[in-house]
């Protein structure tokens, strides 16, 4: 046997490392990014105070400016704090440490969040994928009684959805939170609350096994990486001895600390985002030959209609969309609800009416 063979899991050899494409030169439409930057006179007052940073030091590990400002300014309900971790990838990959006893499960609707179930190998759980309806709806008999099947651990519902961008209906919801009870806690992923002004915070005290994941990616921060997740008391001390005691840089603290005193200034891009959202619904609905799919992300999901008269294939129209420079993600291979679905995150009206033009032109025959 190799070094490697002697070392590295054989479930890791077999995996291919998570790819992000080189997106130099192009209009970046994948990755679910807020195109908006802070303005300038902000940037300015932010490099100063970045400047102040005492970057010789360790963070203070409990974080607890940070995590009081996150609570009062990001709608944590009295009386509940939040753990922070490097992204949400990293409190996705601390809840599966935590929870992974032997035989341990994890349980998600499919098509979801790839990092669930890579996060749940990684910790040695197993996965189990319950298929949503054919509109993206919780399959909720399906759910209900994969839960009594396999009473996971924990459970994931991303609110909304990622990818194909709906919320799921939240009464469902409640009847997995109550069916999951205490054999296992919910993380109800918030990532794009900020697009949906719909959230489970303000119901955290109704539920025991409720957790409340969010970040600030999305909100227009996707670079300082930071995520934060809300439950009781009880299960936040036990998922904060599994994070690194310094998983959040000082730079980060700084600059998400600095930001959130300016919060409106994200509040208001989100809000332009939705707005435009709504318009490149529309826009791309006008078009033939494609399903698009209601959104309350910062993403709109849609199919290229198979065998359309003399019209292309989701893969050809992705491609060509490439050739003009445009890259979205071509999900149609994730599962098969996806098949031929393309995802587009919704951008400025600039970059928006770049993408419907070559939309338009990569559709055409
Ligand atoms: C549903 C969902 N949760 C979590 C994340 C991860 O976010 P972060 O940037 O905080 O790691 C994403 C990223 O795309 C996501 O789609």
């Amino acid at each position: 046997m190799s070094l490697i063979e002697n070392i590295i899991r054989s479930d890791i050899r077999a995996l291919a490392a998570y790819h992000v494409p080189d997106a130099s030169g192009f209009v970046k439409l994948d990755a679910m990014e807020n195109p908006y930057i802070l303005p300038d006179a902000l940037r300015v007052e932010l490099a100063q105070h970045l400047a102040n940073v005492a970057m010789n030091r360790y963070p203070v590990p409990s974080y607890a400016t940070l995590k009081a400002k996150i609570c009062a300014t990001l709608g944590v309900p009295a009386g509940f704090d939040v753990v922070l971790g490097n992204g949400s990838d990293e409190l996705i990959a601390m809840l599966s440490v935590a929870c992974a006893k032997p035989g341990a499960k994890v349980l998600a609707p499919l098509p979801g969040f790839v990092m669930y179930a890579m996060s749940a190998k990684f910790a040695g759980l197993e996965f189990v994928g319950v298929p949503l309806n054919q509109d993206f709806t919780l399959d909720k008999v399906a759910m209900l009684s994969a839960i009594a099947q396999h009473t996971p651990a924990i459970t994931y519902l991303a609110y909304p959805n990622n990818p194909t961008g709906n919320l799921f209906d939240a009464d469902d919801m409640v009847d997995i939170i109550r069916a999951v009870g205490d054999r296992g806690i919910v993380i109800v992923d918030e990532a794009y609350q900020p697009f949906a002004q719909a959230s489970f915070m303000p119901r955290l005290a109704e539920f025991d096994n409720l957790v409340v994941m969010r970040t600030v990616s999305k909100l227009g921060l996707a670079g300082i990486r930071l995520g934060y997740m809300a439950a009781s008391a009880a299960l936040l001390v036990e998922f904060d001895k599994v994070r690194p005691p310094y998983n959040v840089n000082v730079l980060t603290q700084a600059a998400a600390e600095f930001v959130l005193d300016h919060v409106d200034v994200l509040d208001a891009q989100a809000s332009q985002l939705r707005a435009e959202r709504t318009k490149l619904y529309a826009a791309m609905s006008a078009l033939q030959d494609l399903d698009v799919f209601p959104s309350a992300a910062n993403f709109v999901l849609i199919r290229v209609r198979e065998n359309h008269n003399g019209g292309k294939t989701a893969d050809e129209v992705f491609s060509r969309l490439l050739e003009q420079k445009v890259l979205t993600k071509n999900v149609g291979k994730m599962h098969p609800l996806l098949e031929n679905c393309l995802r587009i995150t919704v951008s400025t009206p600039q970059e928006n009416a770049l993408f419907l033009d070559a939309l338009t032109k990569s559709l055409a025959s």
